[in-house]
C-alpha cells in the first residue's frame, strides 16, 4: 500500500497575496471550483482578518466547494482566530491555519519576544482555535532559518495542544533540498508525539529549489505539501503544484501517491495564467508551451519511434493534447468531439450536435477555435438551457456622434418583454434597457468584468458579473465574439439565478 501525500493548495492565499495577482470574487469562485474538480485536498482562501474582500472570500468558498477542506489562515492572535472561525461558519471540512515567527530573527526582531515566549504562545493559539474546529495548522514561520533542536520543542508542545498539522515553511526560500530534507528527518525523529500531527512543507522558491525541497521534506516524512498553480506567491513564488504532483507521479517507486486529477492540470494552470495576467514561461516544467515541444531532428525522430526516448511525462497525463489538430469552420463532428473528449467534456448526440452549431458560429467569427474557447462553448450553452431567461433580440446603435441606445427584447418565462434604454455607451443602454424590464425585482448590478481570452480583435470576450437581489449575491457569465451580448448574456444569466 502507497502513501498519501495531501496537497494543500495556496493560490487563493499566498499566491493571491504577490502584487498584480489580486483576483475579485467571482475570480475567486471560479479558481476554487476548478482546484475541487483538480482534487486537492485543502484549500487555503485567504487571510480573513486582513481585509474584509478575503473574509468574504472565505465565506463564499466554504459555501461553494463540498469535498476539499477550507482553510483560513490567522496569527497566533485571539482576534483573528475568531474571525477566521466566523469565516469558516459554513465549510464543510473547516481548518484554522494559526502559527507564528520560530527563527532567531523573526523571535527576537521582529516579534520582539524570547524563545519560551513563542513557545506559549503558539501553544495557547491552538488551544483557542481548538475551541473552534477540529482541524488546527500551526506553522513555525521562517522554519527553514530554524534552529532544528528548538523547532522541534516548538512542535512538539503545539502537538501537544491538539494541532492536527505542523507548517514547516521555508519562508525566505533559503534552504538547501538536503538541509530542508533533514530538518524534516530530524522532526520525524526527535518529536515524541509527531505521528500524531501531519508535517507539512511550504517551500519558496527565492532559489529556484521549492519543488526539490518539498520533494525532499516528502521523501523524509512530510505527508502534506503545500503549493500553488503555476508556483505564484509572493517574491519568487511558492511551489509549484504541477511540479511536485508530477515529480511523485513519475517515480512509482517511491510508493507515495496524491489524490490529484492530473489531465486537469492544464486547465487549471490555464486559467491562473488568465486571471492573474501572468502567462509562464515557454519552458516551464509541465505546463510551459515548450514543456512537451521536440525541435531538434535527433528529438522528433527519437520521439517519432518510440515516445519515451525523450518524453519522461505522456502529455496527456497533464492535460495537454499533443496532436496539433486546429480547429476551423471547417472541421467534423469528430474532431470537436476529441478535443472537447480530451478537455473532460465527452459530449454525444444531441448534445454533441447542438454545441457544434455553437461552435460553427464561434468559429465562423474568430477563424481558429482553441481549447479555453471551447470550454467556454460548453460551459456557456449548459447554462443556457438551464436559464428561465434568455435574450430574443438585442439591438444597439452606438458611435463617435450618437447617444448610445439599446433595445433588448428577452424571453422570460414563456412571455417576450421589450425595452429600449440609452446610456453612457453600448453595455450601459443594453443593462439600463435590462434593468428596465426588471425594474420590479430590485436587482442591483454590484461588480462588472470584461476579459479577452487570447488577444486579437477577433477574440471572445468574457463577462462576469456580481448581482444583488434582496441581500442575496448572484454570478452570471456570459461569452460572445460580441461584447455587448456577451455582457447581456452575463447579466441576465445572474438574473435568471435570482429569479429562480
Ligand atoms: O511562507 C510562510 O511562512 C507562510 C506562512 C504564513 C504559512 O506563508
Ligand atoms: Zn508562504
Amino acid at each position: 500500500m502507497d502513501d498519501k501525500v495531501y496537497i494543500f493548495d495556496t493560490t487563493l492565499r499566498d499566491g493571491e497575496q504577490a502584487p498584480g495577482n489580486q483576483l475579485n470574487m467571482i475570480e475567486k469562485l471560479e479558481v476554487a471550483r476548478v482546484l475541487e474538480e483538480l482534487g486537492v485536498d485543502i484549500i487555503e482562501a485567504g487571510f480573513p482578518i486582513s481585509s474584509p474582500g478575503d473574509f468574504e472570500s472565505v465565506v463564499q468558498i466554504s459555501k461553494t466547494v463540498t469535498n476539499p477542506t477550507v482553510c483560513g489562515l490567522t496569527r497566533a492572535i485571539q482576534k483573528d482566530i475568531d474571525v477566521a472561525a466566523d469565516a469558516l461558519r459554513y465549510a464543510k471540512h473547516p481548518r484554522i491555519h494559526t502559527g507564528l515567527g520560530t527563527s532567531y530573527n523573526h523571535i527576537y526582531y521582529k516579534l520582539k519576544s524570547t524563545p519560551e515566549e513563542i513557545i506559549r504562545r503558539g501553544v495557547d493559539a491552538v488551544k483557542y482555535a481548538k475551541k473552534y474546529v477540529e482541524d488546527v495548522e500551526f506553522y513555525c514561520e521562517d522554519a527553514g532559518r530554524t534552529d532544528n533542536e528548538y523547532l522541534a520543542r516548538v512542535v512538539e508542545a503545539v502537538i501537544a495542544a491538539g494541532a492536527t498539522v505542523v507548517n514547516i515553511p521555508d519562508t525566505t526560500g533559503y534552504c538547501l533540498p538536503t538541509e530542508y530534507g533533514e530538518k524534516i528527518k530530524y522532526l520525524m525523529e526527535h518529536v515524541s508525539n509527531i505521528h500524531k500531527a501531519i508535517i507539512s512543507t511550504h517551500c519558496h522558491n527565492d532559489l529556484g529549489m521549492a519543488t526539490a525541497n518539498s520533494v525532499l521534506g516528502v521523501l523524509n516524512g512530510a505527508r502534506q505539501v503545500e503549493v500553488a498553480i503555476n508556483g505564484v506567491g509572493e517574491r519568487a513564488g511558492n511551489t509549484a503544484l504541477e511540479e511536485v504532483v508530477m515529480a511523485l507521479k513519475s517515480h512509482p517507486a517511491l510508493n507515495i501517491h496524491t489524490d490529484i486529477v492530473t489531465p486537469n492540470i492544464m486547465r487549471a494552470s490555464k486559467m491562473i495564467q488568465r486571471l492573474m495576467k501572468s502567462p509562464v514561461q515557454a519552458n516551464k516544467a509541465i505546463v510551459g508551451k515548450n514543456a512537451f515541444a521536440h525541435s531538434s531532428g535527433i528529438h522528433q525522430d527519437g520521439v517519432l519511434k518510440h515516445r519515451e526516448n525523450y518524453e519522461i511525462i505522456d502529455p496527456k497525463d497533464v492535460g495537454v493534447d499533443e496532436s496539433s489538430i486546429i480547429l476551423t469552420a471547417r472541421s467534423g463532428h469528430a474532431a470537436l468531439k476529441y478535443r472537447l473528449q480530451l478537455l473532460g467534456y465527452p459530449l454525444e448526440g444531441e448534445e454533441l450536435d447542438k454545441t457544434y452549431q455553437d461552435f460553427l458560429k464561434m468559429a465562423d467569427a474568430k477563424k481558429i477555435v482553441n481549447d479555453d474557447d471551447l470550454l467556454i462553448l460548453v460551459g456557456k450553452d449548459k447554462k443556457k438551457r438551464e436559464r428561465i431567461i434568455s435574450i430574443e433580440q438585442l439591438q444597439v446603435v452606438c458611435g463617435n456622434s450618437m447617444i448610445p441606445t439599446a433595445t433588448v427584447s428577452l424571453k422570460v418565462k414563456d412571455e417576450v418583454k421589450t425595452e429600449t434604454a440609452t446610456g453612457n455607451g453600448p453595455v450601459d443602454a443594453a443593462y439600463t434597457a435590462v434593468k428596465k424590464i426588471f425594474a420590479e425585482n430590485n436587482i442591483r448590478l454590484q461588480e462588472f468584468l470584461i476579459q479577452g481570452f487570447n488577444g486579437g480583435c477577433d477574440d471572445s470576450g468574457r463577462v462576469s458579473v456580481q448581482v444583488e437581489c434582496n441581500k442575496h449575491f448572484y454570478q452570471g457569465l456570459g461569452v460572445d465574439t460580441d461584447i455587448v451580448t456577451a455582457s447581456v448574456e452575463a447579466f441576465v444569466d445572474a438574473i435568471s439565478k435570482a429569479l429562480e
